[in-house]
């Protein structure tokens, strides 16, 4: 038990959340977190409205512990569009959801509608200039986002180390720390640095329950010790392993492509078919610098023992 300001707010044993994934963060993977003790987080945003009615009531069937539902501003879904996101909110309200984390937009657009719904609201930033925006439209928590971290990352580029305590200086809430922890020392430095809590997404990719495909996990495990690149950096950032198409994303933006020419290609299904369907050739794997950390695959229940027991001993080590 790891009491901070974050476990009580949110009803848990140990402060670590996994992070909301497009794709792969669905009912079994959040139920197996919840159930070890941290958070667990369906992503809400690469799902059809039918479909996340479904996933929520399969992770109520699989526990009762406190779970959370991930809203991302930026449509993800190709059917999705600018209206979606408030969709997909008030059908989590309507199920009886109360802990949000929302991401990729303005902390003033759902901020007061959950709020007056009663919900605890985490906002995601990438800087500590937003973690004071956030806190301003009345947030809970901030998830401080480092540069390091897998999927859409900040313009301003601004890594773990440094944005983790300049966040905990600018806000008095809660601050989560989340880019580049895949063990318990990096929880150990994230708490160290005054965060009352992590938020890990990578690593929660080589587990037993997370529905990535298998390669996947594999290239995951295989990779080295900087594996990742950042490709759209002038329209969307994202982080992800070196597949094909990001290395052509990554040309054509070097080339002097346009927004439209990069956003052509880099499309709104490409993560689905490197996630899910294991298309290494075509798809996209987001993906955080910390893959190169990751060694196997382990189920949930593991990975939250080694995750705690790894801070504990990370303490004991500090001279
Ligand atoms: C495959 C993948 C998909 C992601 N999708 C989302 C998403 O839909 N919404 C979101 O807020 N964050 C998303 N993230 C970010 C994670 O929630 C988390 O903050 C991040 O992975 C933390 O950094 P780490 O990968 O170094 O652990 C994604 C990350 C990955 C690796």
């Amino acid at each position: 038990m790891l009491e901070t300001r974050v476990t009580k707010l949110l009803g848990i044993r140990d402060p670590i959340l996994q992070g909301g994934m497009a794709w792969i963060s669905r009912a079994e993977l959040v139920a197996a977190v919840s159930e070890a003790g941290g958070l667990g987080v369906l992503a809400s945003g690469t799902l059809r409205p039918s479909e996340l009615k479904d996933e929520l009531r399969k992770v109520r069937a699989a526990t009762s512990k406190p779970f959370a539902v991930n809203v991302s501003l930026v449509p993800a879904h190709p059917d999705a569009d600018a209206k979606t996101a408030a969709l997909l909110t008030d059908i989590a309200l309507d199920e009886g959801v109360r802990i949000f984390t929302i991401s990729a937009g303005s902390p003033t657009v759902l901020t007061d509608k959950l709020k007056q719904r009663g919900a605890v609201v985490i906002h995601v930033v990438p800087s500590a200039r937003l973690a004071k925006k956030a806190e301003a439209a009345g947030v809970d928590a901030v998830v401080a986002e480092g540069y390091e971290a897998g999927g859409h990352v900040g313009h301003d580029e601004h890594t773990s180390v440094v944005l983790w305590p300049s966040a905990v200086r600018a806000v008095k809430i809660p601050v989560i720390a989340a880019g580049g922890i895949a063990d318990g020392a990096g929880m150990a430095a994230a708490l160290a640095f005054g965060a009352e809590g992590v938020q890990i997404g990578t690593r929660f990719i080589a587990t037993t329950e997370c529905n990535a495909h298998a390669s996947f996990k594999q290239r995951i495990v295989d990779a080295p010790e900087t594996p990742t690149v950042v490709y759209c950096k002038s329209t969307h950032p994202g982080r992800a392993l070196g597949t094909p198409v990001v290395e052509r994303l990554v040309a054509l933006e070097k080339g002097g492509a346009g927004a439209l020419e990069l956003e052509q290609l880099r499309g709104r299904g490409r993560s689905r078919a490197g996630c899910v369907d294991g298309d290494l050739a075509e798809g996209i794997l987001p993906c955080g610098a910390a893959a190169g950390l990751v060694t196997r695959v382990v189920s949930v229940a593991e990975l939250m023992r080694e995750l705690v027991e790894g801070y504990q001993a990370a303490k004991g080590r500090m001279p």
